[in-house]
């Protein structure tokens, strides 16, 4: 027989119909260690306020540790009756402890306070789990950072040719985004930690139920300053999911150029065999699928935000029903980034710089012009003429098929009076970089402190 929360006003039970609509049990059983965890709380609360036995209270926690043991075990599952994850271990807990102890368990607590606080915790301790794995991605990079310093690559802006940097300083690049990321899971925690537990439905529990209490009790700083806002808001969901769905862009932007380095074109780096996939009708290929599948669910995250900000819009206060589509969306993010990151940090920590080809190509496609103009600034000239000069230096060279060491001393004094040979000192990748020395530049003195100091950030993280 169906066990209803909501049964008294009703003459019968709701339509099938209505029934399959409503359950939630197939994706919101995931909160069941929570729930627990939360009717634990309450039920201590409920005795401190004189409203549950001493004796009572004992066997509402025996009750509820044999509850646990079976969810976990598997032995104690959602039927096919329960609406909801609340519904279900309500149920599993009058069955283990009768219906007179069991049923009163509910008293100033409704499943409106109830999800919003579970959900918070699930976020939390999952917000730490993904955490970890990003810092294992940036782990990966600053790895690989650390095993190519003083190595030159193109440097690229609008994917053409811009100006040589070192590798290191690329890789890092990624890392700090990453870093980014991580720390916006920790300002995040901040603001999640506060408990809606004692909200009640929308407007707080009239039993003297202490609300800090219980917030102490399930591991949060505090309780939330208002009952209709901590069970109608959803902004720590939303919040989540855009930390989620940035971090996901950030892997991407990694991962196209993984793609990218990884063509015959390119071939800036090989895969590592444990992180590259076959063809089922071309035995030569070697696919980068995981930095693919990790382009394409950023997308999928993305449109996991879009989503639930979709389903939040303009909900009036306070506790919608609409508001049991927020989970869906933000497990699913939880669950692609908890399987993505760890093979992608596999795959970055396994690649294999072809470190010769990136040295050649670095000063290629001009890559020096602006070392030359702006040695001409050093000589005096104007910011405009050098760059008008370094200019005319690619003009002479692009149809001759050179580059800008190919030039003559000859070629540079037709070009201009002020290209006196000595400018062929900054027609080398190792000047070029050495030169960029300001803070947070190219120069592997600079490389070098950048790297320490991401290690610092791994390190106390
Ligand atoms: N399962 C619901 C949710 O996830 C919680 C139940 C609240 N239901 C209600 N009728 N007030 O949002």
């Amino acid at each position: 027989a169906r066990v209803s929360l909501w049964g008294g006003r009703f003459a019968g039970g709701p339509d099938q119909a209505l029934a399959a609509l409503s359950k939630s049990t197939h994706f919101d059983w995931r909160l069941a260690p929570q729930d627990i965890a939360g009717s634990r709380a309450h039920a201590r609360v409920l005795h401190s306020a004189g409203l549950l036995s001493a004796e009572h209270l004992t066997g509402m926690l025996e009750g509820l540790d044999a509850l646990e043991a079976d969810v976990l075990s598997g032995a104690f599952t959602p039927a096919e009756d329960d609406e909801d994850v609340h519904t279900a271990l309500e149920r599993g807990l009058i069955e283990r402890v009768g219906t007179d102890l069991g049923g009163r368990l509910r008293a100033g607590r409704s499943r409106n306070d109830q999800v919003a606080t579970l959900f918070r915790m699930y976020l939390r301790e999952h917000a730490r789990v993904v955490g970890g794995l990003v810092l294992d991605v940036v782990d990966a990079l600053v790895g690989q950072a650390g095993r190519h310093l003083g190595v030159a690559m193109p440097g690229r802006t609008h994917l053409q040719h811009a100006q040589p940097v070192l590798l290191s300083h690329h890789l890092l690049a990624h890392a700090w985004a990453l870093l980014r990321d991580v720390d916006r899971l920790r300002d995040w925690d901040v603001r999640a930690d506060a408990s809606p537990y004692g909200s009640g439905a929308l407007a707080g529990s009239s039993l003297g139920l202490d609300p800090e209490a219980v917030a102490h009790d399930l591991g949060f700083a505090r309780a939330v300053e208002n009952s209709i806002d901590g069970t109608a808001s959803r902004d720590f969901v939303a919040e989540f999911s855009f930390v989620s769905a940035m971090t996901a862009v950030d892997i991407s932007r990694i991962a196209e150029e993984v793609v990218l380095w990884a063509t015959k074109e390119f071939s800036f780096v090989t895969l590592h065999d444990s992180y590259s996939t076959g063809s089922s009708i071309m035995p030569q290929k070697k696919n980068p699928d995981v930095a693919e599948l990790a382009r394409g669910k950023a997308g999928r995250l993305v449109g996991d935000l879009a989503g639930l900000l979709t389903t939040l819009k303009a909900l009036p206060l306070a506790y919608n029903r609409d508001l049991q589509e927020d989970k869906e969306p933000v497990f699913d993010a939880v669950d692609t980034l908890e399987v993505l990151l760890p093979a992608f940090s596999g795959m970055v920590d396994t690649l294999t710089f072809n470190t010769e080809r990136l040295e050649s190509l670095a000063p290629q496609g001009f890559a020096l012009a602006t070392d030359i103009a702006e040695w001409l600034v050093r000589q005096g000239v104007p910011f405009r003429v050098a760059h008008e000069v370094a200019g005319a230096c690619v003009r002479e060279c692009e149809p001759r098929g050179i580059e800008l060491w190919d030039l003559t001393d000859e070629d540079f004094a037709r070009i201009s009076e002020h290209l006196t040979p000595e400018v062929r000192s900054v027609l080398s990748v190792e000047g070029s970089l050495a030169s960029r020395d300001a803070a947070g530049g190219t120069a592997p003195v600079r490389v070098a402190e950048q790297l320490a100091a991401a290690r610092v950030r791994l390190a106390d993280a």
